[in-house]
């Protein structure tokens, strides 16, 4: 936090006609780890629930444990973390707590990824998780109007057969979650695991007719980037940072308007920038790139989509009409069926229109 504190502090502040434009803004968030919304209030509380020990005597004592030097640094709390998530409704609890945060936020539309993983190997049903993330998005579809889809990610440093065990297991289950299951993501500690690694499982997702994303550049090199799109076929790109360090991917990104996921608190809390004002959102959108907005892991980084372009939009000196169009690029960037995201996109248009 202090990092935060003191890159955005040095920045002048913020206007308050641009702060609400930012807030009431309708936004589509692309880029979100469920189980990184997991706030230490909630994670207290379920440990206490299921009978959880951890090896922290406050709440506050574990946000005082959010101090990270690197990615793995942090997917190490991430998955300790994750431990508590137990049944279905502890699933569901989470879920409906994120989707408070994001309406407040004006976030409309929501691609959530979800690493079974981490919870099969600690013997929690993969029906569980399904059931419990599913429930409280459709309750919240039902409701709000609130939507949604969910990305099912394979954590790369795990091998390719478990990521086929894993989607073996998952299968079944797509008839019964056909309105939300549209995806598969590929995360986790990037560095030493290249997306070739998945190849033939991402192939076999491609079959299946999934749409495909995965995490590259965020801090393995721009190589893997490339690889995301040539040897995955990925159709977005999560994070994609690091693309800035081959001018020729660059052009690329550019000409193929290929969308990165960008994750500007969650690059500052794992030291991919050391300095909000150095990061290379605005420059990446001049440049023509598809560039958005997203929130990674809220819980862990200092906060949602609203804190996240917030913090770009003080430290980078964003315009509205900057602004616009990351909330653009990521409405169009969207899955969703054409007619859906011409609705949203129509949406921001009246926005705009107004303010
Ligand atoms: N899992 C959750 N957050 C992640 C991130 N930022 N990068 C890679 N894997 C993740
Ligand atoms: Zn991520």
């Amino acid at each position: 936090m202090d990092v935060l504190m003191n890159s955005i502090s040095t920045t002048p502040p913020l206007a308050a006609d641009l702060i609400s434009f930012i807030e009431g803004l309708p936004k589509a968030e692309l880029h979100l780890h469920i189980e990184g919304t997991l706030e230490p209030e909630l994670l207290f509380a379920l440990a206490q629930r299921n009978n959880v020990e951890l090896p922290y005597a406050s709440v506050e004592e574990l946000r005082a444990a959010y101090a990270f030097t690197d990615l793995q640094s942090f997917l190490d709390l991430y998955y300790a973390g994750a431990a508590v998530l137990q049944t279905e409704q502890d699933f569901y609890d989470m879920t409906m707590a994120y989707i408070a945060r994001s309406r407040a936020d004006n976030v409309r539309h929501s691609e959530i990824f979800f690493d079974p993983q981490t919870h099969t190997e600690r013997g929690i049903g993969i029906d569980v998780v399904f059931a419990g993330i599913a429930r409280a998005l459709r309750e919240a579809r039902d409701r709000h109007g609130f939507s949604s889809a969910m990305i099912m990610s394979f954590l790369r440093h795990l091998s390719e057969e478990e990521a086929f065990a894993t989607l073996e297991q998952a299968l079944p289950l797509r008839a019964q979650y056909r309105d939300l299951w549209i995806g598969i993501g590929l995360d986790s500690a990037e560095r030493g695991n290249p997306p070739e690694k998945f190849a033939r499982v991402f192939a076999r997702c491609r079959e299946l007719g999934f749409h495909l994303v995965a995490h590259a550049g965020e801090e393995g090199p721009p190589e893997y980037v490339r690889d995301a799109l040539d040897v995955l076929h990925v159709e977005r790109i999560d994070h994609g940072v690091r693309s800035e360090e081959d001018p020729a991917l660059m052009k690329r990104l550019a000409q193929q308007r290929i969308p990165l996921t960008v994750c500007p608190l969650s690059n500052l809390k794992l030291c991919v920038v050391d300095d909000m004002r150095k990061h290379n959102l605005a420059r990446m959108l001049h440049a023509g790139l598809a560039v958005t907005v997203n929130s990674d892991d809220p819980a862990y980084f200092g906060g949602y989509m609203n804190a996240n372009f917030l913090a770009v939009a003080a430290s980078l000196r964003l315009s509205r009409t900057e602004l616009v169009m990351l909330a653009r690029n990521a409405f169009e960037a969207t899955f969703l069926p054409a007619a859906a995201k011409q609705q949203l996109l129509l949406e921001l248009d009246g926005y705009c229109m107004a303010h």
